[in-house]
């Protein structure tokens, strides 16, 4: 899983000068272009053929709101209990339907001219102003989407080309397939790209330095640096961590520590549930999943952090090249009256301290990034593993959606 930091041009300027090693320049340090990952560095507008959360489901009603997933403009409207998403351009003068409303049960109108479209199928249905014979009608449809509710979220299958999405359980994390769960979360938009968002989630990195100051680790010391794998199980990469320094001697420079006289006493040994710290009592749920590390990730884009007593999610969902939509999620496996602590805890810190202001020092982060090019360290084998592993799950699901390169890679975003 390990990849030579050093670009393909680099190595092919080493080849051709025998004994000559090749020189860094101020402008030429590191990796140029991601051209070693071709379908990573396609997707800046995100991997098309999978499932993405848009919403939270009680935010859609019989009154449709837009939204834009992958670059591509969509409209989600509920009607009859069910929601349903359809490209948000109206095909005679490209007015956007979520400017419209319901004029018809199953059907939502554009609010120019009131042409008329069937949610289930998005057929022209009628055409208002032209009257009951107009020729139009059932000749022309704008694109539909598949749609599911999952987590109290409206997910959105965002296709490669004309292909059946995949049941969206494959896709979601086993654990909250299968397990009852309590969960509180936020939708935030912001600046940068998902892939930046992605990686600086898993950046095996960045936690021990940037986060020191969020009030999240107040009391609890995070380490200086780690001895970290990154191992593969299943459709997810985790980070394990061999080895764990809580400080640390920098020759002619100095001692650097994360530990202050405040904050609890770092443990002995390494652990790898948690950030902080090993805890005697885990939860069995979270004990029986068996993680090898307590940071994995997935496909197109789904982070999740093990907890000894809870978990957290981000999934990274494009917007477009340069917004992404950060959905954040704590899940407890508790249910009845064993979740009131969960939402005492939620309402009053995890949301403000970790969703919030923790968070925000990643969404400043990945705001300011700007790579390729870049010259990558060693932790960055958390960077280089996702890649890899988002190469080798997107071949899979273009032969799996029956679609050719020449489609997968395709920008075309307009229905
Ligand atoms: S633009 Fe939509 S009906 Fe005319
Ligand atoms: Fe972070």
């Amino acid at each position: 899983m390990t990849t030579s930091e050093r670009s393909p041009a680099a190595r092919k300027t080493a080849a051709k000068e025998p004994g000559k090693a090749p020189r860094a320049t101020a402008d030429k340090i590191g990796r140029q272009d991601w051209s070693s990952w071709p379908h990573y560095d396609k997707a800046a507008s995100g991997f098309r053929g999978y499932w993405y959360p848009v919403t939270w489901a009680s935010h859609i009603t019989g009154d449709p709101k837009p939204f834009t997933l992958c670059g591509e403009k969509i409209t989600l409207i509920r009607d009859n209990g069910k929601v349903y998403a359809l490209h948000n351009r109206c095909p005679h003068r490209g007015v956007p339907l979520s400017e419209g409303n319901q004029q018809f049960p199953g059907t939502v109108s554009c609010p120019y001219h009131g042409w008329t479209f069937d949610l289930p199928t998005g057929r022209l249905s009628a055409v208002i102003t032209d009257g009951p014979g107009c020729r139009l009608t059932g000749k022309l449809s704008v694109r539909t989407y598949a749609v599911e509710e999952r987590l109290g979220m409206v997910w959105v299958y965002m296709p490669i080309a004309e292909e059946e999405p995949h049941p969206i359980d494959e896709q979601l994390p086993e654990e909250l397939v299968s397990n009852a769960f309590v969960m509180g979360g936020r939708f935030d938009p912001r600046g940068g790209n998902w892939r930046f968002a992605c990686e600086n989630g898993f950046d095996e990195g960045h936690a021990k330095y940037l986060h020191r100051t969020a009030l999240w680790r107040l009391f609890k010391p995070m380490p200086t640096w780690n001895i970290t794998r990154i191992v593969p199980k299943g459709r997810w990469i985790y980070r394990v961590q061999d080895e764990v320094y809580w400080e640390a001697d920098f020759p002619g420079v100095g001692r650097w520590t994360n530990k202050r006289w405040w904050m609890k006493q770092p443990p002995e040994g390494t652990f790898n549930l948690g950030n902080t710290g090993k805890t005697d009592k885990v939860d069995p749920v979270i004990e029986s999943q068996d993680f090898p590390g307590f940071a994995s990730l997935s496909m197109p884009g789904m982070l999740r952090i093990a907890y000894p007593n809870f978990m957290h999610y981000e999934f990274y969902v494009p917007i477009d090249a340069d917004h992404h939509m950060y959905v954040g999620v704590m899940v407890n496996f508790k249910q009845g009256w064993d979740t009131l602590p969960f939402y005492a805890k939620y309402l009053g810190a995890v949301r403000w301290l970790f969703h919030g202001q923790f968070s925000g020092q990643d969404a400043w982060m990945v705001d300011v990034t700007d790579a390729p090019p870049e010259k990558l360290y060693r932790p960055d084998v958390s960077l280089t593993s996702w890649r890899n592993l988002s190469e080798e799950e997107y071949a899979k699901r273009i032969a799996a959606a029956g679609v050719t390169e020449a489609t997968a890679n395709s920008t075309e975003t307009e229905a």
